[in-house]
């Protein structure tokens, strides 16, 4: 009897010594039963599961059983065991619930437990590359993690702002130890980039076991400066202007560096700044206007071609004057002829003005 058990136990051990987590007997239809099913412990944290050895009357009086872990306590009550560890500190394990009775009959259960170790730390930064960069060319961001596990269900997000840019994968998923992860992302910066705030983001994503809130960890930020070529803010360059009116030549653009102005023009030649102003536009200023907006990156050119109309009000004024001064010459040519075709009769011109002023009526030549 002694010697049996002796014996069954050595051959367990055995059993258990070349045993792959897949390899309980398949055969077996009354397997121990682990509550939970799977286990998600932090490192350093306690954890229990009870292990129901079989459902019917499976036991007798030879029969042994236990949960064999590198850790923990096992407690036995009658056909359960309760497993039971103070501080979890093995990365890689894989409790075995077995028995094995008086007729040799073998069964057992493994337990699935996830140890993880939230990131110590999550840095980011450009690859080979400081200072602003240059719209259009490609960049790698780098995320680091340190000191993360298991690596396997680490997720790395890249974020601009609160836009996620993209989920790198990890091609290591055998560790289960802590270990130090880089992610890459490429980027080719725009112009929207300039000042954009970029960060990463390592969630560990553990399932419905793990914590309702997973763990995560986020990088500071880097500030990206993008250096692009100057674009213009509007693009009205037929330009049709009254003489005698002011303008304005607007070229105003947007660039990093800030841009540079410069005017040509055949007509007259101006000062630099964004706005070219002519206080009163006179016909000699009509012609093309070009203004080239440049930085380190690029230069934009844009030609106004501007026109000068006529004023029409000059003109309507000019025409009453000819009009009014052509009355006026009339009148006096009027009384003139009046004065000639009169000199005869009792009536002078000196007459007439002092009838006027009278306010009489116009005096009857008869
Ligand atoms: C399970 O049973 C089948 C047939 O009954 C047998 O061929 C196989 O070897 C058994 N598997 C184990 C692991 O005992
Ligand atoms: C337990 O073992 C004893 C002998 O040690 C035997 O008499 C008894 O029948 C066994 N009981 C069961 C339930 O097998
Ligand atoms: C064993 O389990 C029974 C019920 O499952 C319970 O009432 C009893 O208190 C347990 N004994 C111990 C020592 O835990
Ligand atoms: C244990 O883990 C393995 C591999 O991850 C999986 O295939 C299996 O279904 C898990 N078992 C349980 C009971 O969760
Ligand atoms: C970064 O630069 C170093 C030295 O110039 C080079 O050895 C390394 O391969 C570069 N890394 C990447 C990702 O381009
Ligand atoms: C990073 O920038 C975002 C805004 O883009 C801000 O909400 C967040 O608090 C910043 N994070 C840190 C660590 O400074
Ligand atoms: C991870 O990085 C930290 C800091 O650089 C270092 O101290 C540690 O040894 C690294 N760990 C591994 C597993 O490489
Ligand atoms: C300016 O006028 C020219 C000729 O009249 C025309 O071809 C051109 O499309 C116009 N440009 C704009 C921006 O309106
Ligand atoms: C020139 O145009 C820009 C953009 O349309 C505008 O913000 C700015 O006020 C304008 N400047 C003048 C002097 O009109």
């Amino acid at each position: 009897m002694f010697f049996s058990d002796i014996f069954l136990v050595v051959s367990l051990m055995t059993f258990l010594r070349d045993f792959h987590v897949s390899s309980c007997d398949p055969n077996c239809t009354d397997k121990p039963e682990f509550t939970p099913t799977s286990l998600v412990v932090k490192y350093g944290d306690p954890t229990f599961a009870s292990c129901s050895l079989c459902q019917h009357a499976c036991l007798d009086n030879k029969t042994i059983s236990n949960v064999e872990s590198p850790v923990g306590d096992s407690a036995k009550n009658g056909t359960t065991i309760l497993w039971t560890v103070d501080r979890l500190t093995e990365w890689h394990m894989s409790p075995i619930c077995y028995y094995s009775n008086g007729n040799g009959y073998q069964c057992c259960s493994t337990l699935n437990v996830t140890v993880y170790q939230p990131p110590d730390r999550v840095s980011i930064s450009f690859v080979n590359h400081t200072g602003p960069m240059f719209e259009g060319h490609q960049y790698t961001l780098q995320c680091t993690v340190q000191h993360v596990a298991p690596v396997e269900n680490l997720v790395v997000t890249f974020y601009r702002g609160q836009t996620a840019l993209g989920q790198p994968q990890s091609n290591n998923n055998i560790e289960k130890k802590p270990v130090n992860e880089s992610f890459s992302l490429n980027i080719t910066p725009s112009k929207e980039d300039d000042g954009g705030q970029f960060w990463c983001e390592a969630k560990l994503e553990l399932g419905p076991d793990g914590p309702q809130l997973p763990p995560v960890v986020t990088s500071e930020n880097i500030t990206a400066t993008v250096y692009y070529k100057p674009q213009l803010k509007s693009s009205h360059s037929n330009i049709t202007v009254a003489e005698g009116n002011s303008l304005q030549l607007n070229c105003s653009a947007v660039g990093n560096p800030s841009p540079m102005y410069t005017w040509t023009s055949d007509i007259r030649s101006y000062s630099s700044g964004s706005v070219l102003t002519i206080d009163s536009v006179t016909s000699e200023d009509k012609g093309l206007y070009t203004c080239s907006v440049s930085n380190r990156v690029g230069t934009v050119t844009v030609t106004f071609n501007v026109d000068v109309k006529v004023s029409y009000m000059g003109l309507i004024i000019g025409v009453i004057a000819a009009v009014a001064v052509l009355v006026v010459i009339s009148v006096i040519i009027g009384y003139l002829f009046f004065y000639k075709s009169n000199r005869m009769g009792q009536y002078n011109l000196k007459d007439v003005f002092r009838l006027h002023t009278k306010h009489s009526a116009v005096p009857s030549v008869e």
